[in-house]
């Protein structure tokens, strides 16, 4: 299944906008790129700052029914930093980390459906920094792909990155999360790290499960955590 591209000067956010088309019953297969977003979403209400010009931000949005949610965004990233680099590292769940800093974040939204395996209006959100921003304010500093792509533009960026993102929705839809998990932990730079959880627990991260969930060496045992239920960070 093909998609159109679409590119827009300006919109407030390139989820948001494929988003309201899909409540709107307009749940076409696109990659909407914007060169610039006044108001980018990043992951748990975060948002998202790319330098007009020097970040590349597109929405990917398509119908999918695949037998398992999770791991999606695992699959993504793991799509997107072999077509890009081969130092690029993961970070679970969704962002791409270049030399320890973050090159790199994911948003998987959907709309309808219902639950369980039904079909859903998938809005696959991807903002790869190509200049490093300024970190200000930020835990960590940033990183920019330039830094290892000397010049990267975001029309060269994105004709590396679109046509493998499709192909690996297909197999994520036909495959599930199994084909991308050796390839995951092959980049997963927690591995090994003490790690802390927002829910307060601490231990060391051990690779990731058969459905994406990260595991955890803690006090009380191995245990599984999922995305939706808490964020990570590396101590
Ligand atoms: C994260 O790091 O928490 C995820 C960042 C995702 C940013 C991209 S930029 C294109 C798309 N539109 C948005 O509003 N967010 C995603």
């Amino acid at each position: 299944p093909g998609f159109t591209v679409e590119v827009l000067p300006e919109i407030d956010s390139t989820n948001s906008e494929l988003m309201r088309r899909a409540r709107a019953g307009r749940s076409e297969a696109v990659l909407l790129v914007a060169e610039r977003q006044s108001a980018g979403r990043g992951r748990q209400g975060r948002t998202w700052h790319g330098q007009p010009g020097a970040a590349l931000t597109f929405s990917l949005g398509l119908t999918l029914a695949p037998g398992d949610w999770a791991g999606l965004s695992l699959a993504v990233g793991v799509t997107l930093s072999e077509a890009l680099d081969q130092r690029i590292g993961l970070k679970w769940p969704n962002d791409l980390w270049l030399l320890d800093r973050k090159l790199a974040g994911i948003l998987v939204e959907t709309a309808g459906g219902g639950s369980g395996t039904a079909q859903r209006y998938t809005v696959v959100g991807v903002g790869i920094n190509l200049a490093a921003p300024d970190g200000a304010g930020l835990s960590t500093a940033p990183a920019g792909l330039r830094e290892v792509w000397p010049d990267a533009g975001p029309g060269e960026v994105l004709l590396r990155v679109a046509p493998a993102l499709a192909k690996a929705l297909q197999v994520f839809q036909a495959e599930g999360f199994a084909p991308f998990r050796p390839r995951y932990l092959h980049r997963d730079v927690l591995r090994d790290r003490h790690v802390v959880l927002s829910d307060g627990r601490t231990g060391t991260a051990a690779g990731v499960d058969e459905r994406g969930g990260l595991l955890v060496h803690t006090a009380a045992g191995l245990v599984t955590v999922t995305s939706s239920e808490v964020s990570v960070r590396p101590d």
